[in-house]
């Protein structure tokens, strides 16, 4: 059983072949963390782990002769006062203006299974022997409030999530000020700590610092997504530990607003990491009778290293989170209108556009921004989410047959929390946008926020696409959402429940995702917000894949999907290949190349394939052939190994292994091309040490005039290789990688896709 209570020492064991995890009550009733790490032993007298001594200043919150203070105790669920002087996971203000509160032990109950969380997302279970749920149950005899902290533990996976929840019975009501979803304390500092962070076009980029005495950390304040900015992701890592090897404790929240990721060390070296909803701009009223839930956080430990952590990540969310028909399917291969035609199109334009689509492969055609109200530019439109006849004549309903006779399925683009002022729907319901009164309105995009607080709004919103859904062919959505919260406040709500908007906004579009998700199971979602300012776990919940950026530049994606590849599977990562020049940056990358970083997603194109050349147009359905073929290796069976990083080498490379280790596909992909340089070893990671595996690789040239290192002119073309290694070669050796093939496949940004297989 992973969940021993013993009760001599008043201790739990949460326990399974990898991981330990073990609480203590204390004499004062509250918990304490003795140890969280790799596996051990069970027995009951895990109690000797408690140490409390008299220290100069020591506030002791037991009567004598105890010693007990919190200020050194490695507590739980930490509050703020009697002792504590660090940073609290709890805050609550009762009625009589006071923040002190005392959540005492009271019982607990273990059971298999995981329950799910009311309205929220969360990884889950499918029989009950996969996992064990302890829940603790403890009371403020003050307040008349009990407090519910949940542990679950996978039975199969190195993973304890955990959550709490506040159920209100005292007669005043209370303000949860802070409310976040874990804490968990370290014994000693001696770690790094790791953040996804970036920016519109470059998000997700890793950076790992060493902690120091103090509050560090990384937060999301954008209200309608955690933002582009900060993942709500962190990590612990030792200095040791590298992508392979050493151990990591990665803290995933299962949320997509507001959040904090803080880490306070405390000047006796205890590292303290608190996770959960951004207690900055939050505050939620519990009258009597009412509850409150946090979002789940997902607790990895890894002795493998990062790359053990990501790994584990990859399996639960993708198997356990990521929920529906499309959970276990390879992904359809699409071809998206947006970067080819941007808003400028009409019916005969994407007609045109999905038959070029179907004779290469193609198999969704996705119709992006710019099809419904009066959207012929990002000034209107949105909220009006009805057809714009002048541009599709055939409507939505009309194309989509149409696109499904010729052979396609078809897609749509829509941002159903957004307005703009020029729409019907702002017309008609000036007062249905967060905005605060007496304030300066900002706008982005020239769009407002929908007040998705207010369940009418939902329900509005709901009731078109339900429509639209309803009498169209509709395989696909992509859901966008593409500004920030600025002015939180809704005009629903009475003043003392203002500090809820943020909250109750991401409680909206969940509740509106899970009427749409479950009315049309066969729908595939797509979220995005600006590319990739949405990717979190929140997300994956309802829509199995997330748009990675708006950046489709081969070497930027490179970049940004290796950093997306620390959580994210890569049946996730939304990723297409785009024409040339980028338009992000203007830079030229080989064809060859953007599919080869593509495959590593979900895959599809973004561009006027009526555009390309003819040997362009031959390599784009070679490349859709083989995707097909890969497809499921990529996205539903492979482990995902980081070989080489493009934040520290000119080189990238990385591996997706089956489970059964008899197939696999590598990339290795240079930036730019170096000059009479050394040898090559590209060296494996996953592989079975003692199978053959037969290699195969393409060097594509595209047509050339001129002649490279005795290679003369081409019209370009794909040239076969293939040679047979074991498994251990392959790892410890390495595969040669001939710096002469570089300048064929283009030299800049030339990249090698290997197939490897048993
Ligand atoms: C966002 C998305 C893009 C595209 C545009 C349309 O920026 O990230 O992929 O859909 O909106 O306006």
């Amino acid at each position: 059983m992973p969940i021993i209570f013993h009760d001599k020492s008043k201790t739990f064991h949460l326990k399974n072949e990898y991981v330990s995890y073990i609480i203590h009550i204390m004499e004062n009733g509250q918990l304490e963390n003795l140890y969280y790490g790799k596996s051990v032993h069970d027995h009951g007298e895990f109690d000797r782990l408690h140490e409390e001594c008299l220290r100069s200043q020591s506030s002791i919150c037991v009567p004598d002769p105890s010693l007990l203070s919190m200020h050194y105790a490695r507590q739980e669920y930490p509050v703020y006062g009697t002792g504590d002087f660090r940073s609290p996971v709890c805050t609550i203000r009762q009625a009589d203006g006071s923040r002190i509160v005392d959540f005492r032990y009271v019982s607990h109950t273990v059971s298999g299974g995981k329950p799910s969380l009311p309205g929220l997302p969360s990884t889950y279970v499918e029989a009950d022997d996969e996992a064990q749920t302890l829940v603790i149950r403890l009371h403020d005899d003050l307040m008349g409030t009990d407090l519910y902290l949940y542990y679950s533990i996978y039975r199969d996976y190195p993973v304890i999530t955990r959550h709490a929840q506040f159920v209100h019975a005292g007669e005043e009501g209370i303000i949860l000020e802070r409310a976040m979803s874990a804490s968990v304390e370290f014994l000693d500092m001696d770690y790094d700590f790791l953040q996804l962070s970036g920016a519109w076009a470059r998000e997700r980029y890793p950076k790992r610092r060493r902690l120091e005495m103090g509050l560090q950390g990384i937060q999301g304040l954008a209200g309608t997504a955690a933002g582009a900015e900060q993942n709500p992701f962190a990590a612990l890592l030792r200095p040791d530990a590298t992508e392979e090897s050493g151990e990591v404790y990665g803290f995933s929240l299962v949320y997509s607003g507001n959040f904090l990721a803080n880490v306070e060390v405390s000047t006796f070296d205890m590292t303290r990491l608190s996770i959960g909803i951004n207690p900055e701009n939050f505050a939620w009223k519990l009258e009597k009778g009412e509850s409150f839930t946090t979002p789940e956080v997902v607790m990895v430990y890894s002795d493998s290293g990062l790359g053990g952590m990501s790994r584990t990540y990859h399996r639960l969310y993708r198997s356990r989170l990521v929920r529906g028909m499309w959970r276990d399917k390879a992904r359809p291969i699409l071809l998206n209108n947006w970067e080819g035609t941007y808003f400028d199109f009409n019916e005969e334009i994407i007609l045109k556009m999905a038959k070029e689509a179907k004779e290469v492969g193609v198999e969704l055609f996705v119709l992006d921004d710019g099809w419904f109200g009066k959207r012929n530019d990002d000034r209107r439109g949105l909220g009006d989410w009805f057809c714009n006849l002048e541009k599709i004549p055939s409507g939505i309903d009309g194309l989509s047959r149409k696109v499904e006779a010729i052979g396609l399925k078809f897609g749509l683009w829509v941002e159903l929390e957004m307005i703009n002022e020029d729409s019907d729907l702002y017309r008609e319901h000036p007062d249905w946008l967060i905005e605060a009164p007496g304030r300066y309105r900002c706008h982005a995009r020239h769009q407002y926020v929908l007040d998705y607080t207010r369940k009418e709004v939902v329900d509005y919103i709901y009731g078109m696409m339900s429509e639209l859904l309803g009498k169209s062919k509709i395989s696909y959505i992509k859901w966008d959402m593409n500004r920030y919260m600025t002015e939180p406040f809704s005009a629903a709500l009475p003043a003392d429940r203002q500090g809820e908007v943020m909250h109750r906004y991401i409680l909206g579009v969940y509740s509106l995702y899970e009427r749409l998700t479950s009315e049309y199971p066969g729908i595939l979602f797509e979220s995005c917000a600006s590319g990739g300012a949405r990717f979190d776990p929140g997300m994956l919940y309802y829509a199995p894949q997330t748009w990675c950026s708006d950046d489709s530049d081969a070497n930027e994606r490179l970049k940004i999907q290796y950093g997306t590849s620390i959580v994210y599977p890569l049946s996730s990562i939304g990723s297409h290949v785009s024409a040339v020049p980028n338009h992000q940056l203007m830079r030229r990358t080989p064809l060859h190349t953007r599919a080869a970083v593509a495959y590593f997603g979900t895959f599809g194109y973004e561009l006027v394939l009526g555009k390309l050349k003819d040997y362009e147009l031959a390599e784009v359905k070679r490349q859709i052939d083989f995707m097909k073929e890969h497809r499921a290796l990529i996205q539903t069976d492979g482990d995902f190994y980081r070989i080489s990083s493009p934040f520290e080498h000119n080189e990238t490379g990385w591996i997706t292994v089956s489970q059964d280790r008899k197939q696999a596909l590598a990339l290795y992909a240079q930036t730019l091309n170096k000059v009479n340089a050394s040898w090559i070893r590209f060296k494996l990671k996953g592989l079975d040490p003692d199978t053959r595996y037969r290699v195969r690789y393409e060097v594509v040239e595209e047509p050339r005039e001129y002649s490279v290192f005795g290679f003369g002119p081409t019209e370009g073309g794909a040239e076969k290789r293939e040679f047979i290694a074991y498994g251990d070669e392959l790892m410890n050796i390495g595969i040669v990688v001939d710096r002469i093939d570089f300048y064929r496949l283009g030299g800049d940004f030339a990249a090698f896709v290997y197939e490897i297989m048993a």
